[in-house]
């Protein structure tokens, strides 16, 4: 099992964020805080950031990200390559988001999810396999786009 996971919030995310954090730490993994440390407004694309490089770098395989409803976090953490963010709110999509789309950064609403249920979807998520076979052909769909697209922006500029 991977024991190392970064994490980062905004303000709207910071509590849910201390929650997971903790959780996760009492369960044995290495928990890599990247921010933000208070409920001071702050905005949600630098925390996005400052997880999702390290992902496309792959520095790190893992990552949880939060803000108020999750939903601009994971606009934001998508714009980098080989990220693939995923806003999930139930335990289905929670299973699906590793079984079928290898998502390497799991995203939360701090408004819109519970302590508890957070912690429930964070676990099924660790603990699902990616299935490969048609979804591996499926990714590598969406890596052309994103290949296909980085050479018409380079030839624009
Ligand atoms: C911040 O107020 C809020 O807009 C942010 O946390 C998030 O919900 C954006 O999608």
């Amino acid at each position: 099992m991977h024991k190392e996971i970064l994490i980062a919030a905004d303000h709207g995310g910071y509590s849910l964020k201390e929650e997971v954090k903790n959780y996760l730490q009492d369960n044995g993994y290495t928990v890599i805080d990247l921010g933000t440390h208070s409920e001071e407004s702050v905005d949600y694309p630098d925390f996005a950031a400052a997880v999702a490089q390290k992902i496309s770098n792959n520095e790190y395989s893992l990552g949880i990200l939060m803000c108020g409803t999750g939903i601009g976090i994971s606009i934001a953490a998508n714009k980098f390559p080989n990220v693939r963010a995923a806003l999930v709110h139930d335990e289905l999509s929670a299973k699906m988001a590793k079984v079928h789309n290898n998502a390497n950064i799991l995203v939360l609403g701090g408004r819109t999810t519970t302590p508890e249920r957070a912690k429930k979807l964070v676990t099924i998520w660790l603990n699902e396999n990616f299935e490969g076979g048609r979804h591996t052909r499926r990714l590598e769909k969406i890596n052309s786009i994103e290949a296909k697209n980085n050479e018409s922006s380079k030839k624009r500029s």
